[in-house]
């Protein structure tokens, strides 16, 4: 088994390698003067399993396409078989088309993928409209759920606590979350306006006051739908309020949002390189990678 990434992810990429006594074998990428791309592996291919460590964050476009280029390089250099391990997998909240002429960039991104590599491995997948990630691959693509650490970190650092889930999809993370450490937990429902305004209200009132409240999301992008749920928590008189995502994109001054709708902690996994980093999520993928040796 060979490892390699696209260029993001190279710590994770490097402690698999490690733990599964595989090569780590980094590609050389660049780019020719005009922008072209320029991919090339820098060990012997033939016969031998690829795995790809590439989370779509930062550079979605980009990391795509590395993706692709890589996957098919590899093909024609001989390797058997090709794993995409996508801690975060992009593209996946245009799951429709939401308004005329838009693209479907779920679909596109997965026929790609479908296209060039043989099997993917990823973590939390924006999961929504869609009910598995079978409608929109034709190759193997094993769902993985970083819970199991959350809700780790959750009983080890926090105490009277509650689970908050921002909007209606959140309920796959903050239902499970709080099973796992006997907690309540709270589902809002959120009303999307744009891609930065969105409006949450608690349909199952529970009681929050003086509670820790701990905001459980797959993604945090802008930061707009967490901040929402903070200011609900604040106002219903929680204690603190603490935001984890698996994915923490945080763009477009997140953090300064969070903080200034009250959010006193944000945690997120390693899926994508963040200061806010505190859940490591490699042995999730080791386990199931060990499968494949
Ligand atoms: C979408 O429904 C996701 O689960 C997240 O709630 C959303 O992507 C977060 O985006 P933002 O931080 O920009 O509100």
């Amino acid at each position: 088994m060979i490892i390699t990434s696209g260029g993001n992810s190279i710590k994770i990429a490097k402690a698999l390698a490690r733990q599964l006594k595989a090569v780590y074998s980094p590609l050389t990428i660049s780019s020719f003067p005009d922008g072209d791309i320029y991919l090339k592996f820098n060990t012997a291919l033939k016969g031998k399993t690829l795995v790809i460590v590439q989370s779509f964050q930062p550079h979605a476009d980009q990391s795509l396409l590395r993706i692709f280029f890589a996957a098919k390089t590899a093909k024609d250099l001989g390797a058997r078989k090709v794993i995409l391990v996508a801690p975060y997998l992009a593209y996946m909240r245009q799951d429709t088309r939401f308004h005329p002429g838009e693209a479907i960039s779920s679909r596109i991104m997965a026929e790609m993928l479908n296209k060039s590599v043989d099997k993917i491995i990823t973590l939390d997948p924006h999961l929504h409209r869609y009910k598995s990630l079978k409608e929109i691959f034709t190759i193997p693509a094993v769902k993985i759920t970083a819970n199991e650490a959350l809700a780790g970190y959750i009983q080890k650092h926090c105490t009277n606590e509650i689970i908050m889930g921002p909007d209606g999809e959140s309920y796959q993370w903050a239902e499970d979350i709080a099973r796992r450490i006997h907690i309540q937990a709270t589902v809002l429902h959120k009303t999307r306006f744009s891609s930065r305004q969105v409006q949450v209200k608690m349909v199952t009132p529970i009681p929050i006051k003086g509670k820790n409240v701990v905001i459980v999301d797959d993604i945090i992008s802008t930061g707009h739908t967490i901040a929402e749920a903070a200011k609900q928590a604040k106002k219903m008189g929680a204690r603190s309020v603490t935001a984890i995502g698996v994915h923490g994109l945080l763009v477009e001054n997140a953090l300064l949002k969070l903080k200034k709708a009250g959010v006193n902690t944000v945690i997120t996994t390693n899926c994508i390189e963040h200061p806010t980093n505190r859940i490591d999520i490699t042995p999730l993928l080791l386990r199931e990678l060990r499968k494949e040796r």
